[in-house]
């Protein structure tokens, strides 16, 4: 089953991409299953080698494994009710946050959440190549998840992301199983691109 469903899920690739961009997806179905702590360790120094804006490494995260049942439900409960519902299944739900300010001169980073991504991209390409999926979710809130993390005014959470291996579809409610066996879809490679006025 899980692997009929990752060949389902397969990026439609127009050109050769590499197999963890390929073989990512968001799954919303997790196994019971603990994440070894070398591959949780491997996935967060994947985070650590992200380009930043002035190498600032804006990034931190808030990590809330399941068998800490006290912080993992505290993480739970920053989600939204949608989220929260199948969230639950996840071994990791991993808070990004994101520094305001450069440490250099104490101005305004604007791009701190573009290197947040960049480091969220880093992280959930390292975890499906170990075999571990992510699903990032914006419905979340932001304050409840500072708090839980004890997180400063230097810092805005970002996102939250569920990591785990990847669990049964028929577990999860009719409608979201339908989305779970569902193939990926992207707009065409043409629409991405502005062109400049001549
Ligand atoms: C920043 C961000 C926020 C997202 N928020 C949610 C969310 O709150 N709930 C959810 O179920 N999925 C959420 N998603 C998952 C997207 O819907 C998913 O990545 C998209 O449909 C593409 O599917 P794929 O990741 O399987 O390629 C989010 C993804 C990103 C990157």
């Amino acid at each position: 089953m899980t692997n009929e469903l990752d060949k389902k899920k397969r990026a439609d690739a127009k050109a050769p991409i590499l197999d963890a961009i390929k073989h990512r997806w968001s799954p919303r179905a997790f196994a019971d299953v603990a994440i070894e702590e070398e591959r949780l360790d491997a996935i967060f120094e994947a985070a650590r080698w992200a380009a930043s804006s002035y190498n600032e490494q804006p990034w931190r995260f808030g990590v809330a494994r399941k068998r800490e049942e006290e912080a993992f439900a505290r993480a739970l409960d920053s989600l939204v009710e949608f989220n929260r519902q199948w969230a639950a299944s996840a071994d990791t739900l991993v808070v990004t946050f994101a520094k305001k300010t450069f440490s250099h001169n104490d101005k305004p980073n604007r791009h701190a959440w573009h290197d947040v991504g960049a480091a969220t991209a880093h992280l959930m390409l390292q975890a499906r190549d170990l075999g571990v999926y992510s699903h990032a979710m914006a419905g979340f809130d932001a304050a409840k998840a500072e708090a839980a993390f004890g997180a400063s005014d230097e810092y805005e959470a970002v996102a939250v992301l569920a990591l785990g291996y990847l669990g049964d579809p028929d577990e999860l409610p009719d409608d979201l199983a339908k989305q779970e066996r569902a193939a990926r879809t992207r707009k065409p490679l043409a629409e991405l691109f502005f062109k400049m006025d001549r």
